[in-house]
């Protein structure tokens, strides 16, 4: 008789699928790393800033000690930039902590989770994680249909996940249309508003959610260092919400899961504008590139408001997997997207111009490939 170990709804998951690493794509089809264009995780082209390897210099000199607990520089940094006080931040290891740490700080077996059809797929682990109930919203156009998700609302739901824009659909909301959705929630359920792509939009649709978190005591904004600060390697992400809903995402989350080094990167890159603007500027320049070249080759794609585009490569449900291999073949790593439910599109992170160039020319042949395979 075999023993099963965990929980049930541990057992249940199926874990999460990372995209490929360039090493393992070297391994795997013999080729040089070098070579490889990886366009996979919605990473910074530039990598990281300059500013945060001098801190991270600094900082490495002190690694016998244990990191501060508390954070207190990079809080004060934040709260700084924000426009909050420090006391309404929980820093995470990378935002994916802080949506682990929400759904155990609000959710409890048996509850539920809502998110919409096709989003972030963490959303639906971490609610697992807690043994909670999802509800997914259908999706209207790839993006998050604010009225079907108020609809979906019942009685045992206690918190819900939006991304803002959206992963991996790249959809956005805007400020008035998200503002009236947020007044909709029930007080006790919590809304994360998760803005990993936030430092992506176009001027005209920035907003500084962190307002909302004065307006809604059941709001709680989570960011990421991960994407337009390039730090996705060190792992430090961020919430901001009212005190009720920080002091308990604290006792949750682990004492020390921001590490030094890490603290230290994400001061001086929020410090670094420069960086910012350079990111920005090439990922507008990229996906003009890239939606030029998709619209040339014939090819659907979400509109995007991330540093990556969601494009159809077939209809049938094997042409993502067929051309994300053939595209494997060439060196270059994209993102299949069937897990998500959308088996016939990649999503496809935006590179610097001459990765870009390297995958539109992979892709071209990759569809001429998988059409006569
Ligand atoms: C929408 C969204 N939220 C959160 C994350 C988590 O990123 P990190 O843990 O690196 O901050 C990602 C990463 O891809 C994402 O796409």
């Amino acid at each position: 008789m075999s023993t099963s170990f965990g929980p049930e709804h541990i057992r249940a998951i199926a874990p999460y699928q990372a995209g490929k690493p360039i090493a393992e794509v070297a391994r795997e089809f013999g080729l040089d790393e070098a070579a490889i264009v990886k366009l996979a995780s919605n990473e910074n082209p530039f990598g990281m800033p300059e500013s945060a390897k001098q801190a991270m210099l600094l900082a490495a000199a002190e690694l016998g000690r244990y990191p501060d607990a508390n954070g207190f520089e990079l809080k004060q940094a934040l709260a700084a930039r924000y426009g909050v006080p420090a006391d309404w931040i929980t820093l995470g290891n990378g935002s994916n902590d802080i949506l682990e740490i929400a759904a155990h700080a609000f959710v409890q077996q048996g509850q539920a989770v809502l998110f919409s059809q096709y989003s972030f797929a963490i959303y639906a682990l971490a609610a697992q994680g807690v043994g909670a109930r999802s509800i997914v919203a259908p999706a209207k156009d790839y993006g998050h249909d604010l009225d079907a998700m108020a609809a979906a609302i019942d009685a045992d739901t206690r918190l819900i996940f939006i991304a803002n824009p959206n992963n991996p659909t790249g959809t956005f909301i805007g400020a008035a249309e998200m503002e009236a959705f947020l007044k909709r929630v029930p007080a006790h359920v919590v809304v994360v508003l998760d803005e990993a792509y936030n430092e992506f939009l176009a001027k005209e649709d920035q907003f500084e959610s962190s307002a909302w978190v004065r307006q809604f005591p059941n709001l709680v904004v989570s960011r990421t260092f991960s994407k337009a600060y390039g730090l996705a390697g060190l792992r430090v992400g961020f919430a901001i919400a009212q005190p009720l809903l920080t002091d308990l995402m604290n006792r949750i989350r682990q004492p020390f899961n921001v590490n030094s080094i890490a603290q230290a990167a994400a001061i001086a890159a929020l410090n670094d504008k420069d960086f910012l603007e350079k990111g920005a500027a090439n990922n507008s320049a990229g996906y003009q590139q890239f939606t030029e070249a998709f619209t040339a080759l014939g090819l659907e794609y979400v509109p995007s408001h991330g540093n990556f585009v969601l494009v159809k490569v077939g209809d049938d449900d094997g042409a993502g997997a067929r051309v994300n291999l053939a595209l494997l073949k060439q060196g270059v790593i994209v993102r299949p997207v069937g897990s998500y439910g959308l088996p016939q599109w990649l999503r496809i992170s935006i590179g610097l111009p001459q990765e870009n160039a390297i995958l539109i020319a992979a892709l071209g042949k990759a569809l001429a490939e998988a059409r006569t395979a």
